[in-house]
């Protein structure tokens, strides 16, 4: 890693940049950009959503899902309107979460996106369940978790519903608010679920464990899992697991990840982080660093879903609002829709950050990260913190890989990305904040980060040479 710039220069850019407060700041880290690093096509693979989706097709407008670049979603009926608690209050109810999470695999496969099926909440265990609501193979007994596949896996074969289609076998076991039960009964549970599941939908994907804790040489429920699969031939077709503690990071999990997978002689399938981000972390400045986060170790990503009751099947997971969104008239059949700052973020991802995408690194402190892509015309990067205030730096190694001189001056154009009226505040894209000449010599460029909100992202384009 270089060294922190001269405070020279830093001033010298602080002048020049809008985002300048009039006083020095302690630089609190840097994060870097390797524009000779290139690490192929983007596919925005953080652009997938939990629940979000309004079961009547059609009522968001379906530019507000191609402009995000929706590509996966995950779904299983939670928390529909009453009679709709799932199958462990019997068939009726079970048929009115599955129509629910049937329409969202439709809206999802219109915009060609993949779908992850929740089971757990179709059967009834969405954390509303009371505290003596059964799990499957409660004393032994897994009658009624066989006649629910039965009757699901027939359901789905007769809708058609197979294509793009992945199974979360169970979501975060390893809290007692989806499963309260034995842990050794959830492994039996994966092991005769992954089988017959296998056998009789052959082309889904079997993904898990979906834990809310992240891989973890020291927790018992990774260890045991990652062993109970081994042994049972049930290794999931990818690696899912939550990061929604508001700590952690990805190169730390992956690398946890990486080595347990070594210890039990498992292979290095693809990620996916199927719930990614706190509620507060849900505006623009997180979601750039989550997304910086994610695409770093190519996983996929689906924004988590901190919303409930009706507004859980609504918004895109906290990229929307519509009129009356916050007060006693909201209505979750009404449209209306306008996107937040949040959603401005995924849009420029989506449909800005195009070319290639190139190697970065996070700052020490894990504060700031980026995310950059080279054009054919324009190199974009999107910078964000994690929700928190103060002073780092982004610098560009190897202008020459664009073509740029070595040294001399480079024109960037900044933007900023605000999070006005925050998750329900309309937002109708970026604001423009100008170009600003800066100084460079040894074939990088660095200029500083003054932030002074927790929410706002920047991005920064400069033309090659
Ligand atoms: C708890 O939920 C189960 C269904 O999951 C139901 O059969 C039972 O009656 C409920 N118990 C109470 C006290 O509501
Ligand atoms: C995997 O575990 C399940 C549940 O215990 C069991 O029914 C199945 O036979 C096991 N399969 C293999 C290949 O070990
Ligand atoms: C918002 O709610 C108020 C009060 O119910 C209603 O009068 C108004 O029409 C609603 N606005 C929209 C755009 O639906
Ligand atoms: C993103 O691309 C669109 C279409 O080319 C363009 O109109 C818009 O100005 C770009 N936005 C930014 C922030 O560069
Ligand atoms: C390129 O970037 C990737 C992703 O950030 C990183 O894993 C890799 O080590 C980098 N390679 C080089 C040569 O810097």
């Amino acid at each position: 890693m270089r060294p922190f710039l001269p405070l020279l220069l830093l001033a010298t850019s602080a002048l020049s940049n809008p985002l300048a407060p009039h006083h020095q700041k302690r630089v609190s880290g840097t994060s870097i950009v390797n524009l000779g690093n290139n690490t192929g096509t983007p596919s925005h693979l953080a652009s997938g959503i939990l629940y979000g989706i309004p079961d009547t097709p059609g009522q968001i407008p379906g530019f507000l899902y191609e402009d995000m670049g929706f590509n996966y979603a995950r779904a299983g009926g939670a928390q529909v309107a009453a009679p709709g608690r799932g199958w462990i209050w019997g068939v009726a109810e079970y048929t009115n979460r599955f129509a629910s999470a049937l329409s969202n695999y439709k809206t999802a496969r219109t915009y060609d996106a993949n779908f992850i099926f929740l089971i757990h909440d179709l059967w009834g265990a969405d954390g509303t369940q009371n505290s003596t609501a059964p799990y499957p193979g409660d004393d032994g007994d897994w009658s009624s978790w066989d006649a629910y596949l039965t009757r699901w896996i027939s359901d789905m074969k007769a809708n058609d519903a197979t294509d793009g289609l992945s199974i979360d076998i169970w979501n975060e076991p390893d809290l007692t608010y989806f499963w309260n039960a034995p842990q050794a009964q959830y492994f039996q549970m994966w092991g005769r679920t992954y089988h017959r599941l296998r056998t009789e939908l052959p082309s889904v994907k079997l993904i898990g464990p979906a834990f809310a804790g992240q891989p973890d040489a020291s927790n018992n429920w990774w260890t045991g899992f990652l062993s109970f699969v081994a042994s049972n031939a049930s290794v999931p077709d990818e690696w899912v697991w939550h990061m929604e503690g508001g700590g952690g990071d990805m190169e730390g999990a992956y690398g946890a990840l990486f080595n347990l997978l070594e210890t039990y002689s498992l292979p290095n399938h693809p990620i996916n982080i199927d719930e990614y981000g706190i509620y507060d972390e849900q505006v623009p400045a997180g979601s750039a660093w989550w997304i910086s986060q994610l695409e770093r170790v190519n996983a996929i990503g689906l924004r988590g879903n901190w919303l409930s009751g009706t507004q859980l099947h609504d918004f895109l997971a906290s990229l929307l609002s519509k009129p009356n969104a916050t007060t006693s008239s909201y209505s979750a059949t009404a449209g209306g829709y306008f996107p937040n700052g949040d959603y401005q973020v995924y849009k420029y991802y989506n449909l800005n950050m195009t070319g290639y995408r190139v190697g970065s690194s996070p700052s020490t402190d894990l504060k700031l990260d980026t995310y950059a892509t080279v054009g054919s015309d324009t190199v974009k990067v999107l910078t964000g913190v994690r929700i928190t205030t103060g002073t780092w730096q982004v610098e560009i190694d190897d202008l020459s890989a664009v073509g740029l001189a070595t040294s001399g001056t480079l024109n960037i154009h900044t933007w900023s990305f605000p999070a006005t009226g925050g998750h329900f505040g309309e937002v109708d894209g970026p604001t423009d904040l100008g170009w600003y000449e800066h100084t460079y010599s040894g074939n990088s460029v660095t200029f500083p980060i003054y932030q002074t909100d927790t929410s706002t992202a920047y991005a920064f384009e400069f033309l090659r040479g």
